[in-house]
């Protein structure tokens, strides 16, 4: 929901986020990962998350998961706090759909099997209605024609593609991408993040780690950079790029935008 806030402008009621990272603390050992992290990513939103390498980027996305457990803080989904383990946590984690660098499709079953199996097993939907919904998500990522290919038998443009549509058969709220182009050749990347900018302009709520400077520009509503586990600037992509506040982001530009 948008508020007026002041007559000119617009705030979001922070009651609405759908992600919500309160104080996150992450250590592994005693190197602290995430330190005091705040994000909330809003409906509809989408969220590009940066920073250098090992600045716990992967590390606040599988917390948004449970992969890792947190020491402090709270992660809140949809208004219900993410708990430690049980059926709520299995509810809960199937609300947040998961795209990695690596594309983890299962390699002994076809990309309609890929695809149906969790809807079936743990939505608990029946097998022509998840039929029905592979068909229509492998049209919508443009490989109805490879449903009875095994994964082996794609590129790893196409492989994403099917990991996208396998996340979105769950029916996520909201959808999580860990550089999901980075082990793609360069004429596979434009495919994937096609596919990306579609789903985010059909509304859908993405928090996405990426080096696609030109993708985060032009499809994120908002910026988050992370520096050694502390969120340090959030903003508007034209603030960002154009206006960094910190020496950390204009350093972590330089570098980056050098390339
Ligand atoms: N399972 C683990 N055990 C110990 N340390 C870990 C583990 N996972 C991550 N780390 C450490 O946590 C820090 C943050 O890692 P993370 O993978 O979140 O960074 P990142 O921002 O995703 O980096 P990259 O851009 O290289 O993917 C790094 O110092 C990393 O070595
Ligand atoms: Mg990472």
């Amino acid at each position: 929901m948008l508020v007026m806030a002041e007559p000119d402008s617009l705030v979001l009621d922070a009651a609405d986020a759908l992600v919500r990272l309160a104080k996150v603390t992450k250590s592994f050992g005693d190197q602290v990962v995430l330190r005091d992290v705040d994000v909330d990513v809003y409906a509809g939103e989408v969220v590009v998350l940066l920073g250098a390498s090992g600045s716990g980027k992967s590390t606040l996305c599988r917390c948004i998961n449970r992969l890792e457990s947190i020491d402090s803080g709270q992660i809140v989904i949809d208004g219900k706090v993410l708990p430690e383990e049980g059926r709520d946590l299995a509810r809960l984690r199937a609300d947040v759909g998961m795209v990695f660098q690596s594309f983890n499709l299962f390699g002994h079953k076809t990309v309609h099997e890929n695809i149906t199996l969790a809807p079936v097993k743990i939505r608990g939907i029946s097998k022509s209605d998840a039929a029905k919904r592979a068909h229509d998500l492998l049209e919508r990522v443009g490989l109805a024609h490879k449903a009875k290919a095994y994964p082996a038998e794609l590129s790893g443009g196409q492989q994403q593609r099917v990991a996208i549509a396998r996340a979105l058969a769950m029916e996520p709220k909201v959808m999580l991408f860990d550089e999901p182009t980075s082990a793609l050749d360069p004429e596979m990347i434009n495919e994937v993040l096609d596919v990306m900018t579609e789903l985010a302009a059909e509304g859908m709520t993405m928090l996405v780690v990426t080096h696609e400077m030109a993708f985060a520009r032009r499809v994120a509503d908002r910026v988050v950079f992370l520096d050694r586990g502390q969120v340090v600037e959030t903003g508007t992509p034209a603030e960002f790029f154009t206006k960094p506040r910190t020496d950390r982001a204009r350093d972590f530009l330089a570098k980056i935008l050098t390339h």
